[in-house]
């Protein structure tokens, strides 16, 4: 293209799920919550429309606040952002610009290849073992920085806080950020390692526990230092990366512990039921910490259970790459949307 620079034309762009508009699907693609947000969000975000006329704080501090109550750590120890791929991009140019390759999974969050590409950031791939699962020590130095994906996606196996331990531990001249989109259905987080290790971040999501996909909120854990690295890239990059709405919505969030637990809870069940009926029916289920489910048959191929699945308005993610070409990815939505997933499969696999 004429005007493009070297660097766009040779990125290749990260690819999301489908985000069909016409609404006529059961849509378990891209590991949305199938709950609305609690109303107590709704609400702050009507209030907030009133300030709009004003730009919001550029670091959001009455957010950071109450995220470092709710942890029980100081407020310099978060920063927050516009989703956590934000935050995640924004480590790049933080912790990996100019140093030794980074390590990640070979199957692991597409992004941080993406990333690595946009910044020219080095980097070698970990595998994964055959049953997907993480091989920590496998991540030894010398490299530029780790990220690892905990649980991992698009699997949803989990490392252990001791595994996520014992590699914080051995690379201590490297950042290691751990990506905790999916913690809050079940997997241990690496919370409690910070007040020990000055060498890690942690990066979570209101996207998926909390029901806030649409509104773009994402937070980091770390010591300060690390803080003021991540606050020093955006400050050179947008300085209001959450606006107004964002931030209140978030906050009412952590406020509504309630409304969180219960929702949370109830799609770890129908994540356990929904793997026991796909069991049933021949497909093999991995261990999962997150709100999907990783999946194989042997009589189908994964492309065709997902085009079949479309046909009858069922989105679910399929992969065309290596080692996972023949899974599916299906996001827990509710118990009414995992029957009819169940349903559907059972006359597509004829079971
Ligand atoms: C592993 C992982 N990390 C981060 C994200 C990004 O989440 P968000 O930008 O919505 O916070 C996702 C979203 O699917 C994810 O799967």
């Amino acid at each position: 293209m004429k005007y493009w620079s070297d660097l766009v034309s040779s990125i290749k762009p990260y690819i999301p799920g489908e985000q069909p508009q016409d609404g006529g699907y059961i849509k378990l693609n891209t590991n949305e919550n199938p709950f609305p947000p609690s109303s107590a969000v709704i609400a702050a975000i009507a209030r907030a429309c009133n300030e709009l006329r004003l730009y919001p704080p550029p670091m959001a501090d009455e957010l950071r606040d109450q995220i470092a109550r709710y942890f029980g750590i100081k407020p310099e120890m978060v920063f927050v952002g516009n989703g956590s791929d934000e935050i995640l991009a924004f480590c790049y140019p933080a912790f990996f610009v100019g140093k030794a390759p980074i390590l990640f999974n070979d199957i692991t969050y597409s992004f941080y290849e993406v990333y690595s590409e946009l910044f020219s950031v080095k980097y070698r791939k970990v595998p994964l073992e055959a049953d997907f699962n993480i091989v920590g020590a496998a991540f030894t130095p010398p490299n530029g920085g780790i990220i690892i994906a905990n649980p991992n996606a698009p699997t949803g196996v989990a490392l252990s806080l001791g595994e996520v331990e014992a590699i914080v531990a051995n690379n201590r001249e490297s950042v290691i950020v751990v990506d905790e989109a999916y913690i809050d259905f079940g997997g241990e987080s690496a919370i409690p390692l910070l007040t020990t290790y000055e060498n890690l971040v942690i990066v979570q999501t209101l996207s998926k526990s909390r029901s806030l996909a649409g509104l773009r909120v994402g937070f980091a854990l770390a010591n300060p230092q690390l803080i003021q690295a991540l606050a020093r890239i955006k400050d050179s990059f947008n300085s209001y990366t959450l606006d107004r709405l964002a931030i209140a919505g978030a906050k009412a969030s952590f406020e509504d512990e309630e409304y969180f637990a219960r929702t949370r809870r109830e799609i770890i069940a129908i994540r356990e039921q929904t793997a026991s009926a796909l069991r049933q029916l021949g497909f093999v289920v991995l261990p999962s910490k997150a709100n999907f489910l990783f999946a194989s048959h042997s009589q189908m191929a994964a492309k065709e259970l997902y085009e079949k699945l479309k046909g009858v308005g069922i989105l679910i993610r399929y992969f065309n790459k290596p080692r996972i070409d023949n899974h599916v990815r299906i996001s827990i939505g509710t118990a009414q949307d995992m029957r009819d997933l169940v349903v559907a499969l059972r006359l597509i696999i004829g079971a």
